[in-house]
């Protein structure tokens, strides 16, 4: 191998490690991006005619482009790195002010019924059909994941699931974990057991901008794992009905780099960290998973313009990732 080619190969096997070892901090698949990345090494002869002299080194157009960006690179990773080191904190500070933090002694868990909170979270089990039986059992994992948070709230919402009669009903009842829960249980459909009034139902379809939350209402979401197949649905069912919708405000706090679509849980948790803290931006901060790509509202323009070249290839990576994860 020529010494130019040699130089040049290890300087762009460097700048991959770089990339590599951000990937992995960020939990990505690390593999995946490097043996993507790793790729482009064999194909990297493209450019090496247009090739130019720098301190005696023959070098690709491709290698002076990614030596020109390693400083905006390093600098968007530094203060990447330090963003999420205070987001860490944000969210031990929001889940420590929803009674969620970590402490030495237990705090006791408060019923609903002694919980000054009177909001009402349901959950509409109308979508049985829609789920094939692995996504009923996903769909009941999510509802633990609610009961989860809404126990160690300290002031638990009203916690309802409604229109839980069918298939995946009878996989709850088959656990004897759940008999015990703290939670309302309805057969009966959405509209018997809540007022046409109270309703104002999740949907990431609404253009209603839900921007606080007022404790006479009820607000719905819809209990089912479709991956996005079925597209509109929870929407078209309130439309239907003529009743109220609204989406949560994840445009205006967050840079989202994956669908807006979000799981039950993360919908439920949402709503019960914003109904402790009165602050949407924490709230997203605390229940929305990194590998999202959630990022604040102010970061984004910043980030955009440090993150030219490589850094761009990287979020391209992500975003397949990130994609292939939601609603899992
Ligand atoms: C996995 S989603 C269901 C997606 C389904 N394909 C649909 O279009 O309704 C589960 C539920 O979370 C709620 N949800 C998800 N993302 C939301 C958002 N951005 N704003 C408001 N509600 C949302 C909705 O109630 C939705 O029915």
């Amino acid at each position: 191998m020529a010494e130019t080619e040699g130089a040049e190969l290890e300087s762009t096997v460097a700048v991959k490690e770089e990339l590599k070892q951000e990937v992995k901090e960020d939990g990505m698949a690390a593999e995946d991006t490097v043996d993507h990345e790793e790729g482009s090494i064999d194909d990297g002869n493209e450019g090496e005619e247009n090739g130019q002299e720098e301190g005696g080194e023959k070098l690709s157009k491709r290698e002076l482009k990614r030596r020109a960006n390693m400083p905006k690179y390093l600098e968007y990773r530094k203060k990447k790195r330090a963003d999420e080191r205070q987001r860490k904190k944000d969210r031990k500070a929001a889940l420590k002010a929803a009674g969620q933090g970590e402490t030495m002694v237990k705090a006791p868990r408060r019923k609903m019924a002694e919980s000054d909170c009177k909001l009402r979270l349901v959950v509409d089990m109308a979508f049985d059909d829609l789920m094939v039986e692995r996504d009923r059992r996903r769909c009941i994992s999510q509802l633990t994941y609610c009961y989860s948070a809404n126990r160690k709230a300290d002031q638990p919402t009203q916690y309802h699931i409604v229109g839980f009669g069918g298939p995946t009903r009878t996989i709850y009842d088959s656990n004897d974990t759940y008999v015990n829960w703290d939670v309302h249980l309805h057969r009966e459909p959405l509209e018997e057991v809540v007022a046409k009034e109270d309703i104002v139902y999740l949907t990431a379809e609404s253009d209603n901008v839900l921007t606080e939350l007022d404790d006479s209402k009820a607000y719905i979401i819809g209990g089912l794992v479709d991956h996005n197949s079925h597209k509109g649905v929870c929407f078209a069912k309130a439309q239907e009905k003529g009743w109220a919708h609204a989406r949560l405000p994840i445009d205006e706090f967050v840079k989202m780099q994956s669908r807006k679509v979000l799981t039950v849980n993360h919908v439920f948790e949402i709503m019960v960290v914003y109904w402790a803290t009165k602050d949407w931006e924490k709230a997203f901060f605390t229940v929305i998973p990194q590998r999202k790509g959630a990022m604040k509202k102010e970061e984004e323009e910043a980030a955009d313009e440090q993150a030219s070249g490589m850094v761009e290839e990287v979020e391209q990576e992500e975003s397949t990732v990130k994609t292939e994860e939601i609603s899992a």
